[in-house]
């Protein structure tokens, strides 16, 4: 009943100035005031964010939600040591919305409850960092961009790597032309886990300390299973998108913000559950390929050998008619290309000039993986009121590069995107695929 008690509150429908206004108590962050902030969502990310976010002294938590009350106390204890006051806790993160001492949301649920809270809370008049991937599916992407226009709230995405030096010096190189012609970018995360992986569990009691429904949220219901609960939910299809979606996004992020580009012309994927014997049901094996104009793009995973690729678990390989960028999160390299003649033309036609590269080897190391910047942008943005670094259409379309995969995946066949209407063309089976049956309670606002 989430979205209709919601709306019964008066947030839906009334005037978005208003509301906003009303909701929040102040209409914007004053330059030299504290940003009062509560989390949404605290398990592993929620608490690394707090990490970056406590030691900040322009900011203060004042509220935690989350539907386990071991995260939500523990995430209390650690804000009153860091920063003397006791937030409040709930495991409805609704009761929130409508407090007037709080001005932004940091959310850091499972995918599958990115996009209502973060709805919410722009209509209730919060500004909104949330996690990556940007939804569970493409539809969920396209109305938390409606909501946060209409709203006119900044909505930030955790692509932090957006705010890096290292990556932005990447992209720099990349767009300014030194690689030559880039027409070719791997990307790729390879580990071996196989065969045991997460090992299956049974189904069992949820425990007291949390509300399994609100968890499930809009995923179908079911009995409460550990492998499908903390941390592990992300190899589940109900509630996120496998490796695609949880890494692939910040890696297909870099090559789409290199493109300049908003999404692929069309996009094929292979791959299976081969290596591992346990109770996933998203790929431990796939091979993505994305045609852009003049340049294809390569996601490629496996979870049954953990060779390296370049030297690298993961990371983003370009490579361009002059030399190659090979980058993660420690750092980049430039390696400048060398021409030779095809095999049998020295014989048949005697010497022919060759070209000389003249790109320059170099380095970059990188002290982060660009959080605290992207921490600071969103804070900042909170004030000036523009639109951050990763702003949600940013990520959105970087996020639908997985759907994207993970669609051509379950289809089986070569599929064309057209971005600007962010659909498939001609295949009414995969369009489908672009959005979610919702449980009843926990659908989506209509903006
Ligand atoms: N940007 C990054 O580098 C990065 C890194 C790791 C994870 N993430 C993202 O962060 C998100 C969370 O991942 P995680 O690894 O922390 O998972 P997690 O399971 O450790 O934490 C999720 C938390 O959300 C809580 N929760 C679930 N439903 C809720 C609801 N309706 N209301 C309030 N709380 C609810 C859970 O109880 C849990 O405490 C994922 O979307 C993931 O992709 C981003």
């Amino acid at each position: 009943m989430s979205t209709e008690r919601f709306s019964r509150r008066g947030f839906v429908g009334a005037s978005a100035g208003v509301a906003a206004v009303l909701a929040s108590g102040r209409s914007a962050v004053g330059a030299n005031e504290k940003v009062r902030l509560a989390i949404i969502g605290a398990g592993s990310r929620g608490n690394q964010l707090l990490d970056t976010f406590l030691p900040r002294t322009d900011i203060d938590f004042v509220a935690v939600a989350d539907v386990d009350d071991r995260h939500a106390g523990e995430t209390a204890e650690k804000i009153k040591g860091s920063k003397g006051n006791s937030p409040v806790t709930t495991r409805d993160y609704r009761e929130l919305l409508d407090r007037k001492d709080i001005d932004a949301v940091v959310i850091a649920t499972p995918d599958h409850w990115h996009a209502l809270p973060a709805i919410q809370a722009v209509m209730a008049g919060k500004d909104v960092y949330v996690e990556k991937p940007v939804g569970h599916n493409v539809a969920e992407g396209r109305a938390m961009i409606n909501a946060a226009r209409k709203f006119d709230k900044v909505m930030a995405v955790g692509t932090q790597q957006r705010s890096s030096e290292n990556f932005q010096k990447a992209v720099e190189t990349v767009r300014s032309g030194k690689l030559g012609k880039v027409f070719w970018i791997q990307t790729w995360n390879f580990e071996n886990i196989s065969p045991v992986g997460m090992v299956r569990a049974a189904d069992s009691p949820t425990p007291p300390y949390v509300d399994y429904d609100r968890w499930l949220g809009a995923a179908p219901k079911r009995p409460f299973n550990l492998n499908r609960f903390h941390l592990l939910f992300r190899w589940f299809s109900d509630y996120a998108g496998g490796m695609m979606s949880d890494w692939g996004v910040h890696l297909n992020d870099v090559a789409l913000w290199a493109l300049d580009a908003k999404g692929p012309q069309a996009v094929t994927s292979t791959g299976g559950i081969v290596t591992t014997d346990d109770d996933r049901d998203t790929p431990d094996t796939l091979q993505v390929v994305y045609d852009f104009p003049g340049c294809t793009l390569t996601y490629s995973m496996r979870k049954g050998n953990g060779l390296k690729f370049n030297g690298h678990d993961y990371g983003i390989l370009f490579c361009g008619t002059e030399g190659s960028l090979m980058l993660d999160r420690s750092g980049h390299e430039i390696t400048p290309d060398k021409v030779i003649l095809p095999y049998g033309i020295k014989l048949v036609k005697g010497d022919q000039p060759i070209r000389k590269i003249d790109l320059q080897p170099s380095s970059f190391k990188a002290k982060d993986d660009g959080g605290p910047a992207h921490i600071a942008d969103f804070i900042s943005c909170l004030k000036t009121r523009k639109r951050p670094v990763a702003d949600i259409e940013i990520a959105h379309r970087s996020t639908n590069t997985c759907h994207l995969g993970n669609i051509a995946y379950k289809v089986g066949r070569k599929l064309n995107w057209d971005a600007e209407t962010e659909t498939f063309k001609n295949d009414a089976e995969a369009n489908v695929l672009l959005a979610r049956e919702y449980r009843l309670g926990y659908e989506l606002p209509k903006i």
